[in-house]
């Protein structure tokens, strides 16, 4: 089949995302954020402000927390990325998922993967975080229902736990 100017401009990029390969076929600087949703079918990962201030759209890229609506695709290639998916073990909820449900840490949603993701890289880090460590920790992440108290208390309760997810 003959190719458009516009798949032409497309490249192959490899994304090794919560443990598996996929080879995408996408414009470079298409957002990691469309192409994990609309290529790779992994929509728990949600677009707030699409401007890299709330951090619903967070990632791990390498270990590094990011926001995907920030990163052009090639800037992916060949990167090992966990989205919330990845955290959630043979259909369980992980520690820190089921803190946030018991602790009301969860309201509309649209903060939530972005909010675990960055509450599993900090617990990942620091396994007995103080509240002012768990506050810093999540500043990226920004929460229009919560008023923050039960998010922090969901992270503190898996601390206990011991569970980083
Ligand atoms: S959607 Fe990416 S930071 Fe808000
Ligand atoms: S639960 Fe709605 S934005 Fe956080």
């Amino acid at each position: 089949m003959t190719e458009s100017p516009q798949d032409c401009a497309k490249c192959e990029i490899s994304l090794t995302v919560n443990g598996k390969l996929h080879n995408v076929h996408a414009h470079p600087m298409e957002r990691l954020l469309d192409v994990l949703r609309h290529d790779i079918d992994l929509t728990g990962t949600k677009e707030g402000c699409g401007e890299g201030e709330c951090g619903s759209c967070s990632v791990l890229i390498d270990g590094v927390l990011v926001n995907s609506c920030l990163i052009p695709v090639l800037q992916a290639d060949g990167a090992k990325i966990i989205t919330i998916e990845g955290l959630a073990s043979e259909g369980r909820l992980q520690v820190l998922q089921q803190a946030f449900l018991d602790c009301g840490g969860a309201q509309c949603g649209i903060c939530t993967p972005g909010m675990i993701l960055a509450a599993h890289h900090l617990l990942s880090k620091k396994p007995q975080p103080t509240l002012e460590e768990i506050r810093e920790g999540l500043s990226g992440n920004l929460c229009r229902c919560t008023g923050y108290m039960q998010i922090f208390e969901a992270v503190a309760e898996a601390a206990r736990q011991g569970g980083a997810t």
